[in-house]
C-alpha cells in the first residue's frame, strides 16, 4: 500500500460542461491557473468535442496552447478521433475517453451504438499507444444508466476486462448520474484491483445520492489511489439526466490527508480556486465540508 492518493482536478472539464453559465475562455484559462497552482498532480483542461453538442466546451484548443507553467499532467476528453486529432495536434498527451456500459447512454452521448463505440475505444487505444499518447479509458455508467437503469456487475467485469486488453494508462471506473454506493463499489473495484493492480485504476464518483465520500472511502478500502474530483462540486453531464456535482476535491483532499495520505494539493490555494469558480458561476460553490474548510485550512 502506498502513503499518497493522485487526484485528477476535472472541474475544468466535468465541472463546467453541463453548466447553464457558460465561461468565457479568459475564465475558464484563469480557473486552469488557478487549478494548476493547488499542486494537483492531474488536471483536465476541457474537451474537444462539437460545439454544437457541448458549447461550454468550445476553444479547449486555445487553452491547451496556453497551459500554465507547473509541470503537472494535463489531459483533456475526446469523444472519437476526430477529437483525438485536434488533441494531439495541440500536443495534449493525456487522453480521456468515454465509453459507457450501456447502448442509449452511448448513443445519447456520443451517438454510436455500444458495438461502435468499444470498436472506437479499441481503435483509440491502439493508435494512442502506436504514437506514445496516454489514454484514461472511462466505463461511464458503470453503475447504474439514466437511460436503462441497473448495469450487472458482471457486465462492466466483463468490459473492463475488454478494455485492459487494449492496455490504456488507466481504466477509470465512472458512477456517472452517481448511483453507487459503497458495497456495489467494493464489489466492483475489489477484483479489479486484484486482477489489474491499484495503479490501472481510478474511480470517478458523482455526489447525486450524498454517497460520493463513502464511496471514495470504499474505493480507498481496497486499494484504489487514483481519483477524480472536482473543486467546489461543480458537475455533470449534459446527456445523463438527473447527474449532480462531482465528489469536491476539496472533501476528498479532507478525507485522505485525515487518513494519512498525502495528496500534494494546498488547500488555500484550492479554496482560493473555488472561490474564483464561485465567482465566475454566479453562486457560491464548495463541497459538504465547505464551512469548516473555509474558517479552518492552513
Ligand atoms: N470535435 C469537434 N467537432 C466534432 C467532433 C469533435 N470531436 N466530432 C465530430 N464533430 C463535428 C463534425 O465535424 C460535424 O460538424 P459539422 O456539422 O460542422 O459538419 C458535427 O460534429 C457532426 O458530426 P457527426 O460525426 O455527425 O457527429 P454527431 O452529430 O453524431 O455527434 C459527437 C457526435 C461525438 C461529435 C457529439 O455527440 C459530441 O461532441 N458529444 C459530446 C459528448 C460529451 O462531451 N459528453 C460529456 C462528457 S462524457
Ligand atoms: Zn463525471
Amino acid at each position: 500500500m502506498t502513503d499518497s492518493v493522485v487526484i485528477k482536478e476535472v472541474a475544468a472539464r466535468d465541472g463546467l460542461q453541463a453548466q447553464p453559465k457558460h465561461l468565457t475562455l479568459e475564465q475558464r484559462q484563469q480557473l486552469i491557473e488557478a487549478l494548476a497552482e493547488t499542486g494537483v498532480p492531474e488536471l483536465e483542461i476541457g474537451s474537444f468535442v462539437s460545439p454544437k453538442a457541448v458549447p461550454q466546451m468550445a476553444g479547449t484548443d486555445v487553452l491547451a496552447a496556453n497551459l500554465p507553467a507547473p509541470a503537472i499532467s494535463y489531459s483533456a476528453l475526446v469523444p472519437n478521433m476526430k477529437g483525438y486529432d485536434a488533441a494531439i495536434g495541440c500536443g495534449v498527451k493525456t487522453l480521456a475517453i468515454a465509453l459507457a456500459a450501456t447502448e442509449e447512454m452511448n448513443q445519447n452521448n456520443i451517438r454510436m451504438s455500444l458495438e461502435q463505440t468499444f470498436a472506437m475505444g479499441e481503435d483509440l487505444m491502439t493508435r494512442a499507444n502506436n504514437e506514445g499518447v496516454s489514454v484514461h479509458a472511462y466505463l461511464a455508467v458503470a453503475f447504474e444508466c439514466p437511460y436503462e437503469g441497473p448495469v450487472s456487475p458482471d457486465v462492466v467485469l466483463s468490459q473492463a476486462r475488454q478494455l485492459m486488453a487494449c492496455k490504456p494508462a488507466r481504466l477509470v471506473i465512472a458512477d456517472t448520474i452517481g448511483a453507487a454506493n459503497p458495497g456495489a463499489v467494493r464489489d466492483l473495484m475489489k477484483p479489479l484491483v486484484e486482477e489489474f493492480g491499484a495503479d490501472a485504476l481510478g474511480c470517478h464518483f458523482h455526489d447525486t445520492r450524498a454517497m460520493a465520500m463513502a464511496n471514495v472511502y470504499a474505493a480507498l478500502e481496497v486499494g484504489v489511489r487514483q481519483f477524480d474530483s472536482s473543486a467546489g462540486g461543480l458537475g455533470g453531464c449534459p446527456f445523463a439526466p438527473g447527474a449532480k456535482g462531482n465528489v469536491a476535491t476539496e472533501d476528498v483532499v479532507m478525507l485522505c490527508e485525515a487518513m494519512g495520505y498525502s495528496t500534494g494539493i494546498a488547500m488555500p490555494r484550492l479554496l482560493t480556486a473555488v472561490e474564483l469558480l464561485s465567482e465566475f458561476i454566479g453562486s457560491p460553490q464548495g463541497g459538504r465540508a465547505h464551512y469548516w474548510l473555509s474558517k479552518n485550512a492552513a
